[in-house]
């Protein structure tokens, strides 16, 4: 049993939000902007959750395979990546202890997940390994120095939401690990959370990208 299934059945919910849904489109257009995979490639997605990044890639004709240690969480990517229409290969398994060889896939990308990962290190290494030679690792992540991670780490959130299990990074920590093959790096989400509705639009997020602290932070590393 896996702490995000009792998430299951009400994650999607927020994304179905006009917030939500802002978050998730700035998030992914900053994934797309940094790497924008081939139709035809590889690609795992690391805690892959109700499939929302899945989806997202198999719409590019990727060919995705999608891990994630909460059956809950993949039941429900499996129903949406049916009636979708899409193929996609889910398996159970842990971001530390992966059930592919080594070199498998041309890209990993791992969204939403590491703020759940104890040991940065060692996923980050599990991951690596079954990326192949000059393929791509991305991991996304909600940025701990940011309006967003202090929220999240308020003690109402610790104590209600599933945030009681995260465990925040900054760029600075995300970067220091294998600077050497990190090749690219970006922010989102620029408007504080307790932002008025209207402003979780583009022009604001445009807007404040040069002033503001970003909540969500990906990196780019190269094989
Ligand atoms: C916030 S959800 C993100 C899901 C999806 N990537 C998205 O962007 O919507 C985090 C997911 O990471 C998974 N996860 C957390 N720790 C994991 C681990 N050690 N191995 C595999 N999956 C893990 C959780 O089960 C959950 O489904």
């Amino acid at each position: 049993m896996s702490f995000f299934d009792i998430e299951a059945e009400s994650y999607d919910a927020w994304y179905e939000t006009p917030m939500g849904g802002f978050v998730d489109e700035t998030e992914t257009a900053l994934a797309f902007r940094l790497f924008n995979p081939v139709p035809g490639s590889e690609l795992l997605d690391a805690g892959c959750g109700t499939g929302n990044f899945s989806l997202k890639l198999a719409e590019k004709g990727v060919r995705v395979t999608g891990i994630d240690i909460s059956e809950e969480m993949m039941s429900i990517a499996k129903r949406k990546t049916a009636e979708a229409g899409f193929c996609i290969d889910y398996r159970y398994g842990d971001l530390y202890e992966l059930p592919f060889g080594d070199e498998s896939f041309d890209a990993v990308f791992s969204m939403a997940a590491f703020e759940f990962i104890k040991e940065p290190e060692k996923a980050f290494d599990e991951l690596m390994r079954v990326v192949k030679k000059g393929g791509i690792l991305m991991i996304g992540t909600i940025n701990g120095d940011s309006p967003w991670g202090e929220l999240y780490s308020t003690k109402e959130f610790r104590e209600k939401t599933v945030f009681k299990h995260a465990d925040f990074k900054t760029m600075e920590q995300m970067g220091r690990i294998c600077p050497e093959k990190l090749v690219d790096k970006g922010a989102c989400l620029f408007m504080p959370p307790a932002s008025p509705g209207k402003d979780f639009c583009w022009e604001v997020e445009n807007s404040l990208s040069k002033k503001e602290r970003g909540g969500y932070i990906c990196l780019m590393w190269k094989k």
